[in-house]
């Protein structure tokens, strides 16, 4: 079934040439002698004008024809007389694939709710929103590998399946295939994960970065770009139990080369969407202004385009963990609106609308936070020589807060020795990990974009169970 893209087709001036296009109904307007219907395949944001006939389409064709139904349309590429489009196709002879029955076919052409669409997963690829995010974030996934590729990094696939905790956090989904209605037991009565295919309890990842480590010890640079999983409980619209991560790992690198890696990639980005996803981010842009329109005008947020385009024009601000407390606790908490925060402690971790505030308020542009308390901080981040701080990095991003999290790593055996002690990590555990700081160590950095959180920030989504296709969260998973 040769067919033409309908994105290929929406600029040419080749009238008179018979092609065959297929696609979803998005609207059909009828009169006794002629129809109009839209068509749209996925391929771009705008659809293909059919002009059917009552001549050449018969009738009981037509009347099969609804919102969501899927054609195949032969015809006649001729100029259009509408505006705003070059050509439409005078179609010859239509088939209905597909046809969706009016009266059930969820996705009418009407504005939905996000939240109905949530609950209509299945079929939301079927709205022009879905089909801009959708595109976005194949364009996304796309430029990540390209930004990598050119600058000599090596793509790593990191396990899924796996024995260890890489961040310490406890959050993992347990991966066995005991029954775990009636488990084998120890003497002591525990389910004997040694009879499990593994031999062992396994859990789904939580970060590819253990791994990825391994590898940059060798390749010199690489980076993962996987599923990871979280069974954290948490129902917000920053967080997923299963989210995509990216994480690059550098030998021979520091804090700054970090830092600078992790500013270089977002703005390429960010620049890569400005480029490739114009005609997307224009109808993001508008959906978010008709948003805006129902709000007072102090809340309403800055252009989409407008937003892309400051992150590329400034530097983003550098600041220590230390200093950004002193910040907060010197700012006056601003009672009427958003940002109505308790004041931090030095110690404490830095809440998201804190975040926000640093970011949207006080320096108006994305900030690095880096050298957070080590007791904060997972196992493996290099020690200051404060012996408080470790070198961490955050960056923070508006609208969003943490975007990136990162370290330059502890390369040192005897320290991270210590370390894996002092937060009761089962050494035995830990054995391959250590080997690369008893041969060969050297200095390395890396950090975890989530691709999700960049998402909503490219998209100006507010909710980041609507820039994944399935999103999983508590209670989710049907399909
Ligand atoms: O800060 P995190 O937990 O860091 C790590 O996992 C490190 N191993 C990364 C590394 O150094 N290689 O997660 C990194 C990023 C966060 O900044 C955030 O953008 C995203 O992953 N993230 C989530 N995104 C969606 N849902 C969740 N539950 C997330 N948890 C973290
Ligand atoms: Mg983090």
């Amino acid at each position: 079934m040769k067919r033409i893209r309908i994105s290929e087709l929406l600029e040419s001036k080749e009238f008179g040439k018979e092609v065959t296009i297929m696609g979803w109904v998005k609207t059909i307007r009828r009169s006794k002698n002629v129809s109009f219907i839209a068509l749209n395949d996925g391929s771009c944001l705008k659809n293909m004008q059919i002009v059917a006939d009552a001549e050449k389409i018969p009738a009981d064709v037509t009347e099969r024809i609804h919102t969501g139904a899927a054609l195949k349309v032969v015809g006649e590429l001729v100029e259009s007389q509408g505006k705003g489009q070059i050509n439409e196709i005078q179609a010859g002879n239509i088939d209905v694939l597909g046809e969706a029955d009016p009266d059930h076919f969820p996705i009418q052409p009407k504005r939905h709710s996000l939240e109905f669409l949530r609950e209509n997963a299945h079929l939301r690829f079927r709205t022009n929103l879905f089909g801009a995010i959708t595109r976005v974030r194949h364009h996304m996934i796309f430029a990540i590998h390209k930004f990598f590729n050119d600058r000599g990094f090596y793509n790593i696939h990191s396990p899924i399946v796996t024995g260890s905790d890489a961040e310490g956090a406890g959050e993992m989904f347990q991966v066995t295939t005991l029954d775990l209605q009636n488990p084998p037991k120890t003497e002591d009565g525990e389910i004997d994960f040694s009879k499990d295919f593994f031999g062992k309890a396994t859990n789904l990842t939580v970060s590819g970065q253990l791994e990825a480590e391994l590898a940059a010890l060798a390749m010199s640079q690489v980076y993962t770009f996987g599923p990871t999983f979280r069974a954290e409980n948490s129902n917000t619209s920053r967080h997923l139990a299963e989210f995509w991560m990216i994480e690059p790992e550098v030998a021979f690198a520091d804090i700054v080369d970090n830092m600078d890696l992790a500013e270089d990639m977002l703005k390429y980005l960010v620049q890569y969407a400005l480029d490739n996803c114009k005609e997307d981010l224009e109808f993001l842009q508008q959906r978010l202004a008709n948003e805006d329109k129902q709000k007072p005008e102090n809340e309403r947020s800055m252009p989409l385009i407008e937003k892309l385009n400051f992150v590329l024009e400034n530097n983003f601000e550098r600041i220590t963990y230390t200093d950004a407390i002193n910040i907060l606790k010197n700012s006056k908490p601003n009672k009427k609106k958003k940002f109505n925060y308790v004041i931090e402690e030095w110690g404490a971790d830095i809440q998201s609308e804190h975040e926000r505030y640093l970011v949207e308020k006080h320096f108006k542009k994305p900030v690095i936070i880096t050298d957070y308390p080590k007791n904060i901080k997972a196992f493996y981040m290099k020690q200051n020589d404060d012996d408080k701080t470790v070198a961490a990095m955050d960056v923070l991003f508006p609208q969003i807060g943490e975007i990136i999290g990162g370290s330059q790593r502890e390369e040192n055996y005897d320290k991270l020795m210590k370390r894996i002690k002092e937060m009761n990590i089962p050494e035995e555990t830990m054995w391959w990990f250590l080997d690369t700081r008893k041969y060969g160590t050297v200095p390395h950095a890396g950090f975890g974009l989530g691709f999700e959180r960049l998402m909503l920030f490219v998209t100006g989504m507010t909710n980041i169970r609507d820039v994944i296709p399935f999103p999983r969260f508590p209670k989710s998973a049907e399909f």
